[in-house]
Order: structure tokens, then C-alpha cells, then sequence
């Protein structure tokens, strides 16, 4: 298979996972006789460094022009407390999902069974637990009006959708919900916000087309209690925007870790696919960033955007024989690890790629 790929590093651990990512697409490459062609591109903090554009147009073009997009993180903490900084790194992030109509992105949340023990939830309540999250991704609080009033005192963000916009997601993960364990939760906050009842509304009027998938509606205070109370009890989870960001945060560590969780945006034109984390820049430049999440968001887009199941198969289980093997990176290592078995971001990607 030809096909064209978009590596776009960003910022922080961004640019060194990412690299692993890149790595194990080659060695598929290489081993199931593809031919990947690649290319680079900028975005966030070392896009406005280099041009003065979070989103360059260059960038843009180049990822519609791309099969798919293997992108790391973007963020900067020198943003982070200066709220009234009018260019920002993630701005760069948000208009390219726009853009691309990348409205639907799905996290996978799997806990490998070798990390049972390094989560901070109690083994017997996660060992099983596999939900897949769909969390929309162009519409609510995130891309509604926002602004100042009363001369800069007051400030307001409005959370809109349409009826289409919760069609299309929901029609989604309820046919995900289908290939697997056949439940759908839909979360809202319908007891207070009218998006919420817009949502639950839609939800409930296509569900009789899909009658062999059973729908539950959970408040979204509820929903979160609930995934770390018994994570087992959910299947497909289907929510808006910001509660997606935040239920998928939460949900990380039933996984054991950030660095663990892989996701695909997917939409209108070229997938983009990247781990949940963040540049972390506390960690940057050190080495020792877990690059699993990109390595996994790689396998995704090996799966959703060329249909490649196999490859992607081999990437999940090189993974997992890494763990089974016993080699940690530092955020999934607990007080049982030996030390020579805590590696760097390269020499754990060397790892998975002998295994690959
Ligand atoms: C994510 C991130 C982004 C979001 C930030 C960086 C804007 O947290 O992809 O989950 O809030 O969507
Ligand atoms: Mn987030």
C-alpha cells in the first residue's frame, strides 16, 4: 500500500515521542512491504516561534494533502499563566480540528493487564475494563461566541450544537457499539443545560435504528463518579465536547497512565491521530517521556485510516510483550520495578520496534 503521512511533532515530549511514532511506522512499513512517503510540519508553540501562526497555512494544506496526520502535542507553559497572551499555541490545535472537520474523536481506554498495579484504582475493580470514548470535538463551549463585557469585568463562553452535530457523533459510536459489547452511555447534564436536552433528545430519536445496542443516559457528575466506582460497567461513552476532555482525563488512569492513551480524530478529510497527553514540559528534553501513546496512536491510524488491521495488531502486541517483558518507562513503573528495567523514550521504542 502507497500512502502519504504527516508527522507534525508540536511542542514539549511532542517532538521525542512522536519520533518513536514515526520509527514504528517505518518498521511496519518495512516489514508488511508498504510504502510510506513522510513529511513534517509545524504547529503551536514552534509554529508562532518560526512564523508567528499557530496554524500556518502551510500546515494546513500539507495535512489535507496527507493520508493522515501522526501529530504529538502542543502547548507552552509560558502561555499557561499569562491569560492574556492573544496568540497561543492551542489555538493552533482547535482551528486545525475545525478545519479538517475532525469532529469526532474516540479514546480507546485499555488497561493493559501488566499495569494493573500501576494505577492508582484498586486491581479488582479495573482488571477487564475497555471503554471506547467519543467525544465531539468541533462544537460546545469550545468553538461557541466568547468575549469580555462591562469593560473587561465580566466574561462569557456559549456552549451551542445543532441537532446535526449530535447526530453525526452519535451515529458513530453507536455503530462502534455494535462491534463490541453492545452499550452506548450518552452523557449529558440535560438537568440543567439545554445543549444537554438538544443531545439527549437526538440520542433518544435514533436509537430505535439501532435496537441490538442498549442506551443508558448518565449526568455527567454521575458518569464520573461512576468510572472510577466500577469502570467495567461501560462500554461505548458518547458526550460533547468539554465533558469528553475531562471524563477522558479522568479515565487515563484506569489505563495506569497518560502516556498509555492513543487517539484518533477522525471527521470530513485526513485523520489526526495523537496521544491524549499534553507537551508536558516539565519532562522536556529529558528523555525520558513514555512514547507509548504515540506508538498506539499509530497503530489507530494504521487501522482507521488505511484499514490496515493486521499491522495494526502486531503494534498492540509489541507493546504488550514490552510490558509482559517487564521494561517500564518511568510514569508506568512502580516500587517493584528493577531499575535496569526503567527505560528512556529511545531504548523503550527500541524495545517495540525488535518486537514489531
Ligand atoms: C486535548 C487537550 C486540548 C483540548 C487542549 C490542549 C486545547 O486537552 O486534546 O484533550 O482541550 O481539547
Ligand atoms: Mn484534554
Amino acid at each position: 500500500m502507497k500512502k502519504h503521512i504527516l508527522v507534525v511533532p508540536g511542542d514539549g515530549i511532542g517532538q521525542e515521542v512522536t519520533a518513536v511514532g514515526k520509527q514504528v511506522l517505518e518498521k511496519i512499513a518495512e516489514k508488511y512491504g508498504h510504502e510510506f512517503t513522510y513529511d513534517e510540519a509545524l504547529i503551536g508553540h514552534v509554529a508562532i516561534e518560526a512564523t508567528g501562526n499557530p496554524l500556518p497555512d502551510e500546515t494546513l494544506t500539507k495535512m489535507r494533502a496527507s493520508d493522515a496526520v501522526l501529530f504529538g502535542a502542543v502547548g507552552h507553559p509560558k502561555y499557561d499563566n499569562d491569560p492574556t497572551a492573544k496568540v497561543r499555541p492551542e489555538q493552533g490545535l482547535l482551528k486545525m480540528r475545525k478545519e479538517l472537520g475532525l469532529f469526532a474523536n474516540l479514546r480507546p481506554i485499555k488497561l493493559f493487564d501488566e499495569l494493573l498495579e500501576a494505577s492508582s484504582i484498586k486491581p479488582e475493580i479495573l482488571k477487564g475494563a475497555d471503554i471506547l470514548f467519543f467525544r465531539e470535538l468541533t462544537g460546545d463551549i469550545y468553538f461557541g461566541e466568547k468575549g469580555r463585557k462591562d469593560d473587561g469585568d465580566s466574561a462569557y463562553d456559549i456552549a451551542a450544537y445543532s441537532k446535526y452535530e449530535v447526530e453525526r457523533i452519535a451515529r458513530k459510536a453507536f455503530e462502534a457499539a455494535r462491534t463490541r459489547r453492545k452499550k452506548l452511555c450518552s452523557v449529558d447534564k440535560a438537568n440543567v443545560l439545554e445543549t444537554s436536552r438538544l443531545w439527549r433528545e437526538v440520542v433518544q430519536a435514533i436509537a430505535p435504528e439501532y435496537p441490538d445496542v442498549e442506551v443508558e443516559h448518565q449526568f455527567v457528575d454521575a458518569a464520573a463518579m461512576m468510572l472510577i466506582k466500577d469502570p467495567r460497567r461501560f462500554d461505548v461513552v458518547v458526550t460533547a465536547n468539554l465533558f469528553g476532555d475531562i471524563l477522558t482525563d479522568e479515565a487515563s488512569q484506569i489505563a495506569g497512565s497518560m502516556g498509555m492513551l492513543a487517539s484518533a480524530s477522525v471527521g470530513e478529510s485526513t485523520g489526526v491521530y495523537e496521544p491524549i497527553h499534553g507537551s508536558a514540559h516539565d519532562i522536556t528534553g529529558k528523555g525520558v517521556a513514555n512514547p507509548m501513546a504515540s506508538v498506539l496512536s499509530a497503530a489507530l491510524l494504521l487501522d482507521i485510516s488505511f484499514g490496515l488491521k493486521e499491522e495494526s495488531d502486531a503494534i498492540i502486541n509489541a507493546v504488550d510483550q514490552v510490558l509482559k517483558a517487564g521494561y517500564r518507562t518511568r510514569d508506568i513503573a512502580d516500587s517493584t520495578t528493577p531499575a535496569e528495567q526503567i527505560l528512556n523514550t529511545e531504548a523503550i521504542g527500541q524495545k517495540i520496534l525488535e518486537l514489531i
